[in-house]
């Protein structure tokens, strides 16, 4: 830990000095962010519970030093992406571990503890762990474990099943059971992380029925307010979330990097998966050029990554510090499926992860969130770590790291049908919560941010 107050204002005269074009110097940092991240995990120590973060069985995203399961899911993640950047196998076991012990009773990352605020996109991210693994070759848990594709293969089935015809003309509620609090939203990440779940699941199989839904999950958004081309600036929206309450006739104008990230990531797999099919073409474009404009504000350069809602005021929730982490790693692999958009998004990300050394502390690697200043920003966490690691990781990657399909050499074995008797009657829960506290979802107030378009100013209003 930092303990001395008054390093809060002080430049990081200590910070890493990251050369990015050094793959020691690269590799160097990543293990020491990964080191730092990892001692917030005791999951794997007697009486803890494997995969589970601080918080995690009853979090709240607005305490500091807790994590929501998701978070935790998007984490072993991570780890498989920088084993795969650097072959350093340090976490694989302590990942494996994590990723079966939370698949709960159905194969498809829907632990009856976690009903109390299970939500499409938390499933999701578990789901997008186990496809990394999967399109990495990231080494089977054996035994009678499930396969890391048959549960990302559970995740889809099961989510399928709660497509929502009765409002809005489709889509998927943000919460998988009614009394969760935010089962009304239809929200962005919840239908764009089962997009991209989607469209991950026909490039690795070519199986055409994950297309086909990738293709009916992205109309329906583009039917809905979730996206909104702006006509008058060209700037893409992808905005959090709108109520069936209201037939979704109205939409909450906030912009987070993973919604960006998350459909340019499943525009990126239909493109390479349908041979370079010029609409999806368009879509990565246009996503990709408003994720520069939204989230690299040229008040900062231009090139470091910014979560545009709360970054400058610091009150970014425990999830949200979690956001960039996501964009980074999606933007490299973007690169590599859709070879026209590499030299622009390396650019975006070599300048972002120097901009993310110089917030981390040179003596114990902990990382801030502002990769836009050397003044350490006065925080640190699973999030932040989570960032700076794929951030940096991300500037490793090259085509040799392409993710593999069924043809190229994924060895995990397909199981069309796993999960296809789950239920979503959560049995063994007792009891019920009526607030749902996580958000990400918008509902926390944050800062109204305007850009102007073609200037350099940020209004905060
Ligand atoms: C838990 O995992 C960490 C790696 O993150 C490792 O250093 C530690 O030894 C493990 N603890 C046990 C009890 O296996
Ligand atoms: C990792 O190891 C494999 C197999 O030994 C090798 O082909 C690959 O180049 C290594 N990758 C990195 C990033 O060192
Ligand atoms: C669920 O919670 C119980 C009680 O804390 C714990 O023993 C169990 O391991 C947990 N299961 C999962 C999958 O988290
Ligand atoms: C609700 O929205 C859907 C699709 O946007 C539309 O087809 C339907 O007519 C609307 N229903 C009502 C009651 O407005
Ligand atoms: C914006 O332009 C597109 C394509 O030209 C068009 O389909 C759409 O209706 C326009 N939107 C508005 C609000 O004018
Ligand atoms: C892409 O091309 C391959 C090889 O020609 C073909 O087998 C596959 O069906 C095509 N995919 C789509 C979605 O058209
Ligand atoms: C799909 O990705 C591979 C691997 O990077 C690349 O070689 C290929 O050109 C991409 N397909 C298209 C249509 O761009
Ligand atoms: C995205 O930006 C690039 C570079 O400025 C430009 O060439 C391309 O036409 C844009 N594409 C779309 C769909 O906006
Ligand atoms: C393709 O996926 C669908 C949906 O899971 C499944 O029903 C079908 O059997 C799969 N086809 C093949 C050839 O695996």
């Amino acid at each position: 830990m930092r303990c001395s107050p008054l390093l809060l204002l002080a430049p990081l005269a200590a910070a890493f000095t990251l050369d990015i074009s050094s793959t020691s110097s690269i590799e160097t940092a990543a293990s020491s962010i990964a080191y730092e991240m990892m001692t917030a995990y005791v999951g794997n120590e007697t009486g803890e519970v494997p995969g589970l973060l601080p918080g995690s069985l009853s979090c709240d995203p607005n305490t500091v030093g807790v994590y929501c399961w998701w978070e935790a899911g998007a984490m072993w993640g991570a780890l498989i992406n920088y084993w795969q950047y650097t072959n350093d196998t340090t976490y694989n076991s302590v990942v494996s571990q994590a990723l079966q012990f939370q698949r709960g009773s159905d194969n498809n990352f829907n632990p009856a503890n976690q009903s109390r605020s299970m939500g499409i996109d938390d499933q999701v991210f578990w789901a997008f762990s186990a496809m990394d693994a999967v399109e990495a070759n990231f080494p089977e848990a054996g035994d009678d474990d499930p396969s890391w594709l048959s549960l990302a293969q559970a995740v889809f089935n099961f989510q399928r099943s709660l497509w929502d015809t009765a409002y809005c003309g489709g889509g998927f509620r943000w919460q998988v059971y009614s009394f969760n609090a935010g089962y009304n939203l239809k929200n962005s990440i919840s239908n764009g992380g089962n997009f991209q779940l989607s469209a991950r699941l026909a490039y690795v199989t070519g199986n055409s029925t994950y297309g086909d839904w990738a293709e009916e999950v992205y109309d329906w958004m583009e039917s809905s307010p979730l996206l909104e081309m702006d006509n008058s600036t060209g700037i893409f929206y992808i905005w959090d979330n709108t109520d069936t309450d209201n037939n979704c006739s109205d939409v909450q104008n906030y912009v987070w990097s993973y919604n960006y990230g998350t459909m340019l990531m499943g525009a990126a797999y239909m493109y390479n998966y349908t041979n370079g099919s010029s609409v999806w073409l368009d879509r990565v474009e246009t996503i990709l050029n408003s994720t520069f404009t939204l989230f690299f504000p040229s008040t900062y350069g231009g090139n470091i990554m910014f979560e545009v809602e709360c970054e400058a005021a610091k009150n970014c929730d425990q999830d949200q510090k979690s956001f960039k982490a996501y964009l980074a790693r999606w933007l490299a692999v973007t690169g590599l499926l859709v070879p026209s958009t590499m030299d622009s998004i390396k650019t975006k990300l070599s300048a972002s992860a120097t901009g993310a050394a110089g917030q981390c502390d040179v003596s114990d690697a902990e990382c801030g969130l502002q990769w836009y200043t050397t003044t350490w920003d006065g925080t640190n966490g699973v999030g932040q770590q989570m960032a700076a690691l794929s951030v940096v990781g991300a500037n490793l990657i090259d085509s040799s790291m392409t993710p593999l399909t069924k043809v190229t050499g994924a060895t995990s074995s397909s199981d069309p049908d796993a999960g296809t008797t789950a239920t979503s009657d959560p049995a063994e829960t007792t009891s019920k919560i009526t607030t749902k506290d996580r958000a990400g979802a918008g509902i926390l107030t944050v800062l109204v941010i305007g850009f102007i378009v073609g200037g350099a100013a940020w209004i905060v209003i």
